[in-house]
């Protein structure tokens, strides 16, 4: 197990000077703007020439909203730019999970958590901004749905990988991108590394709870009885939280990972209904039937049934569930 007295030091990848001179550069424009001339610039300053639009290649991204209705529906502007803006939310959201995946096997249960913290956030946002798309009449969508054809959700690669990050690994949505075999091989090979569930279980044994090695299987972990192995595991977390701090606020950001991860497919499928019905999907599938059916889907599935397990401990007087503070395997 790794040492929980060492510093905190990143793990490997991270280059901490260039994210550094990054954020010095983001801070850049603003500044410039403000000041206007060298001579009254913060030393952060360093290239003469980088502005706003160039660092953030603004005029590139305001290229990318291209109508397929012709002429141009009003309403498809606002439906290329939702789905756009969930996309690059998802590059972020993979960028942290692997982060978080990194100091999970590391045994750095707050680091991580500080990872997943900011993905719940972003999810956050997700679930709210589905919304938007609400603003559209149902008879609006009507007119320039047909252009979309057969383009669908199915088809994001992002999407898929940010499932298969968390650890729902379904192997038959890569037949999806058989079309297009750079996306398919980019999907194969998330479905092959690490996700945040297999490196959950691994951590959890490495900090001293009784998980049996099949949790790591993705294609054991949810035969029954490795499913209430795992969960009788980690039911010490639940009992005592004060003996187990860290580990204890990673499962809490865990689950909230996964619960708005079920909501924001709880919000799809209802704003799906209200838009479009029960006509079929553009991918072919029923639509707001098959939706519903992903609705179930948990990554953590253990953190959910622990609950369950959990029995009062009536010596303790019900304070703190009668931690000892002294029993945490990472004192940090
Ligand atoms: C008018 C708005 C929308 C409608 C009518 C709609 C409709 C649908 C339908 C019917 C499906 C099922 C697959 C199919 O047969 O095509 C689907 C899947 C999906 N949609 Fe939407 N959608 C809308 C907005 C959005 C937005 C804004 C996003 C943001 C990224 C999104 C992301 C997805 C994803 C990721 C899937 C795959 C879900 C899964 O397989 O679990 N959709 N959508």
């Amino acid at each position: 197990m790794t040492d929980p007295t060492a510093p905190e030091a990143p793990p490997e990848g991270h280059d901490a000077t260039t994210e550094g001179d990054r954020d010095a550069a983001l801070g850049q424009a603003p500044v410039r703007a403000l000041y206007g001339d060298e001579g009254s610039a913060p030393r952060a300053i360093r290239s003469a020439d980088l502005t706003y639009n160039d660092y953030l290649k603004v005029e590139e991204l305001l290229s990318l909203q291209v109508p397929q209705s012709d002429p141009p529906h009003h309403d498809e502007m606002l439906f290329i730019i939702i789905h756009q803006a969930y996309e690059l939310w998802f590059k972020l959201i993979l960028h942290e999970l692997e982060r978080a995946i990194a100091f999970m096997n590391d045994v750095r249960p707050l680091r991580a958590r500080h990872f997943v913290n900011r993905v719940v956030e972003i999810m956050r946002l997700l679930v709210q901004q589905i919304h938007i798309v609400e603003t559209m009449q149902p008879i609006d969508f009507l007119y320039f749905r047909d252009h979309l054809m057969p383009a669908s959700g199915f088809q994001s690669v992002q999407f898929r990988e940010f499932e298969f990050a968390a650890g729902l690994k379904d192997p038959r949505y890569c037949t999806f991108f058989d079309n297009r075999p750079d996306l398919r091989a980019r999907l194969e090979a998330r479905l092959a590394a690490d996700d945040l569930r297999t490196a959950w279980s691994r951590m959890m044994r490495a900090a001293g709870l009784d998980v049996p090695l099949a949790a790591d299987d993705p294609a054991q972990r949810d035969r029954p009885e490795v499913h209430d192995a795992a969960v009788a595991g980690i039911l010490p977390i639940f009992e005592r939280p004060d003996d187990h701090m860290p580990l204890y606020l990673l499962n809490e950001s865990l689950i909230a990972l996964d619960e708005y991860l079920a909501l924001w497919r709880e919000h799809h499928v209802r704003v799906v209904a209200r838009v479009i019905g029960w006509r079929p999907g553009t991918g072919g599938s029923s639509g707001v039937d098959y939706l519903k059916s992903t609705a179930s889907k948990r990554a953590f599935p253990e953190l959910w049934a622990v609950r369950t397990s959990l029995q009062r401990d009536e010596r303790s007087g019900g304070l703190s569930a009668g931690g000892t503070g002294g029993g945490c395997p990472m004192g940090y």
